[in-house]
């Protein structure tokens, strides 16, 4: 293994909050721990591409660690290996471009790479580590849907930020004896949702595990009125689907390593319920990107800045071509080789995705209580 001096990070992939926590924790032990240099590169892949970065040190590290996003950016497209160029005539073509990020890193003296992401992110940095560059991966989301690590950062500052809309939304539901349908995220996994819901004193709760039948909400939402609760707070995660029915695609996105965006069926929902139950008004609210936005929380700064010094110490230890994972309250790691590239829904699913179990804990707590899943 190459004797190490200077290391770059990148973040790739949609933004969570969590990411500058793992850039500060990179970042200053790197320093302090290791004696290294560090840079940044701009918008994930695209920077190393076009030898966009910037230096980091310990004041730059500074005064980070509780910010949403990431202060490097990030970019969901430009895989390096794979690479969209346009011709002049105005067609497309894809092309290897690998070798000159090889290159860049070589002119700027950088050894070694960290790279935050989710499976498309995670795929290039094996396959820069398969042409000999020494990476480690650092696995990222809010979705909570990776098998190869019992939780990440990003992940429990979108639930706080679901519970609290919820508690607030409430207050409307209850005031105006309305059924309020909340959309959240998750991809094709209902974490979100299932958690969110909970924690927010939801009554129904629909998740792509457990398709659902509008009329069993109605049923729900009748037993509620029937014990004198006017009101109703339906749960729906972007990646549920009714019984033999499909997944709502909100757009797809050209050269993004998952090219589907879901998102709608909250909306979907809305309007059934409202032509099924006259009597009472249903509203729809989408929480969209305010769950990955915002101050992050303790967790996820804690566990964030935990990846972050696992990391260098993995690169620095010969342990190059790996992941960071959490298992119970262990850090670890896992090789890159055993976990990128079989995602089945694309930038979030190392390993293939961890789904809710409809018959687990978490969902037997729910029914125990009272809740909903339109089964
Ligand atoms: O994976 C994180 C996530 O926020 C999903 O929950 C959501 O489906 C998707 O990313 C949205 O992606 P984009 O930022 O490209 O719209």
């Amino acid at each position: 293994m190459k004797n190490i001096k200077k290391i770059g990070i990148i973040t790739g992939g949609g933004d969570c909050s969590g990411l500058n926590a793992v850039i500060d924790g990179v970042t200053k032990s790197a320093i302090r721990k290791h004696g290294l240099e560090v840079v940044g590169y701009y918008r994930g892949y695209h920077g190393l591409l076009n030898n966009e970065f910037m230096e980091l040190d310990l004041k730059k590290a500074s005064g980070i660690m509780h910010r949403g996003g990431t202060i490097l950016k990030s970019s969901n497209k430009d895989n390096l290996f794979n690479y969209r160029m346009q011709n002049e005539d105005g067609s497309f073509e894809h092309k290897d471009v690998s070798n000159v990020a090889v290159a860049n890193m070589k002119k700027e003296g950088v050894d070694a790479l960290v790279v935050i992401g989710g499976d498309g992110t995670l795929t290039s940095a094996r396959d820069f580590y398969r042409k000999g560059i020494p990476v480690v991966g650092v696995p990222k989301t809010i979705d909570n849907d990776l098998p190869a690590t019992d939780v990440t950062f990003g992940y429990n500052t979108s639930l706080e930020t679901i519970t609290d809309a919820l508690d607030k939304i409430h207050t409307t539901a209850h005031s105006h004896d309305r059924i309020m349908v909340v959309e959240v995220m998750g991809r094709n996994t209902g974490w979100l949702a299932l958690e969110g819901g909970l924690a927010g004193s939801a009554d129904i709760i629909l998740i792509p595990e457990i398709p659902y039948d509008i009329h069993k909400v109605v049923e729900k939402i009748k037993e509620r009125d029937s014990i004198g609760k006017n009101f109703s707070v339906v749960v729906v995660s972007e990646g549920a689907k009714p019984k033999g029915g499909e997944v709502t695609i909100r757009e797809t996105v050209e050269d993004s390593a998952d090219s589907i965006r879901l998102g709608g069926i909250g909306d979907v929902v809305t309007h059934q319920l409202q032509k099924l139950i006259p009597e009472h008004e249903v509203r729809y609210t989408n929480l969209a990107y305010i769950q990955r936005g915002g101050i992050t929380s303790q967790f996820d700064r804690a566990l964030g800045l935990q990846f972050g010094v696992k990391a260098v110490d993995l690169l620095m230890t010969g342990n190059a071509g790996s992941m960071v994972q959490l298992r119970g309250r262990k850090l670890t790691s896992i090789a890159l080789e055993e976990v990128v590239g079989r995602g089945e829904t694309g930038e979030t699913s190392v390993g293939g995705a961890k789904h809710v179990d409809p018959n687990g804990q978490l969902v037997e707590t729910c029914r125990a209580i009272g809740i909903s899943f339109g089964e």
